[in-house]
């Protein structure tokens, strides 16, 4: 088994989610910066990161990291990484994407092209060739710069891992699957209790909530550009870690979660989203408008993304939005409340103080996440809770 070095970028101010996960599949953890977290593992590490991991953007294979202040470095330090154990021949090879920040190098379109030129050169004395064919496998780099350290990444997943493959994105304002599922994941919620979205939209938090409650890996449906890295990982290491998904789903698991809509369209959605993702028999999505928020069980959560005036006519009715999502949870009995919004006289608004405001950048939207718990159920009904399971 190779180790390699890997990162994988996710939301700014929800790396302590994504270090759990990682953790949780035996992954050792070597470094944690802004957005982004860095591990190591072996070719099978690559294929569970993938199919495993529910908060993480995509991951990186880390091809090398150096100093370069100049192109000339840029050329020579890339030219220095022994490509060919990591590219074919054959290899497609090219940077989809290249930022710098606080570098003396920060043109993105010099700085692809030179890595580029410098790993085709490598490329050929490695492989004794005149010319390398780019007819093969895909090999995306993602090239970071920070402070004139450059970072290559080669990157495995290729489409960016929020797209499970469940949603059409047909409604506006959708919370991506990656945020929705690390916000639940922040929340103390469990599948023996009650979880409500009363603003669903497309149904991502009830549907994240459901491949959780059953442990249901968010990769198993979709593909990840690594499959075609036939030279690293041998195609039983992808057999191996799906069926290890597989063997940890829980069919049976049943839990009570609701996800409620001012608008039929995006119930409608909701629903669709749902039946794709294999959980609609676990959720139950109701045209509801926010004054009818109600529920008669206690200890129940609310997890939700509600309006926050992305459109300039809901702005004028946010404030009383807000006010009546206050009221209605004021009256549900010992519920909690997470809430994640752009809007910044949410607090005032909901008529509430947050026992915590976590700020969570959703790309360059700046969002508040803001904690309400409610009391934990008295120990015997959580015991009987489990024991029922
Ligand atoms: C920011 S979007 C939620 C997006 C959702 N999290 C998703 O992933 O698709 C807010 C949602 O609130 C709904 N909404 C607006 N006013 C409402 C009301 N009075 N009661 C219930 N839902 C409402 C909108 O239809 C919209 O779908």
């Amino acid at each position: 088994m190779n180790l390699y070095q890997m990162i994988s970028p996710c939301h700014f101010g929800l790396e302590s989610v994504l270090k759990r996960e990682l953790t949780d599949l035996g992954l050792t953890i070597t470094a944690v910066e802004d957005g982004k977290v860095h591990f190591q593992g072996g070719e099978q590490d690559i294929c569970r990161a993938n199919i495993f991991l529910r908060t993480a953007e995509r991951v990186l294979v880390q091809a090398g990291s150096f100093k370069a202040e100049s192109f000339d470095e840029l050329f020579e330090n890339t030219k220095a990484i022994d490509w060919a154990s990591f590219l074919p021949q054959d290899a497609k090879v090219w940077v989809t994407k290249a930022n710098s920040v606080k570098s003396r190098l920060f043109s993105p379109s010099d700085i692809q092209s030179i890595i580029k030129k410098a790993i085709v050169e490598k490329l050929k004395e490695q492989y004794h060739t005149e010319t390398v064919p780019e007819t093969g496998a895909e090999y995306p780099l993602r090239v970071s710069i920070l402070k004139d350290t450059v970072t290559i990444g080669i990157d495995s997943s290729g489409v960016s891992l929020h797209k499970r493959g469940y949603r059409t994105d047909t409604v506006k304002a959708p919370i991506s699957e990656t945020l929705a599922a690390a916000l639940l994941m922040l929340t103390p919620w469990k599948k023996d209790r009650i979880l409500v979205d009363p603003f669903c939209g497309s149904g991502t938090f009830p549907i994240e909530a459901a491949l959780i409650a059953r442990g249901i890996a968010p990769g198993l449906e979709r593909e990840f550009t690594a499959e075609g890295w036939k030279n690293l990982i041998p195609k039983k290491c992808w057999y191996e870690a799906s069926s290890e998904a597989m063997d940890l789903q829980d069919p049976s698991a049943e839990c009570d979660i609701q996800g409620y809509d001012i608008d039929p369209a995006s119930i409608r959605a909701a629903r669709e989203n749902a039946s794709r993702a294999g959980v609609s028999d676990m959720i139950h999505f109701q045209v509801r408008d926010v004054r009818e928020l109600s529920h008669p069980k206690k200890y129940g959560f609310i997890v939700t993304n509600p309006p926050y005036g992305e459109r300039i006519s809901e702005k004028a009715e946010l404030p009383g939005l807000y006010r009546t999502l206050g009221e209605r949870f004021r009256a549900m009995d010992s519920w909690s409340m997470y809430l994640i919004t752009s809007y910044e006289d949410a607090v005032r608004d909901l008529g509430l103080s947050p026992e915590r405001n976590r700020k969570i950048y959703n790309g360059m939207l700046k969002t508040y996440f803001y904690s309400f718990p409610g009391p934990k159920p008295p120990k015997r009904q959580r015991e009987e809770k489990v024991s029922e399971r």
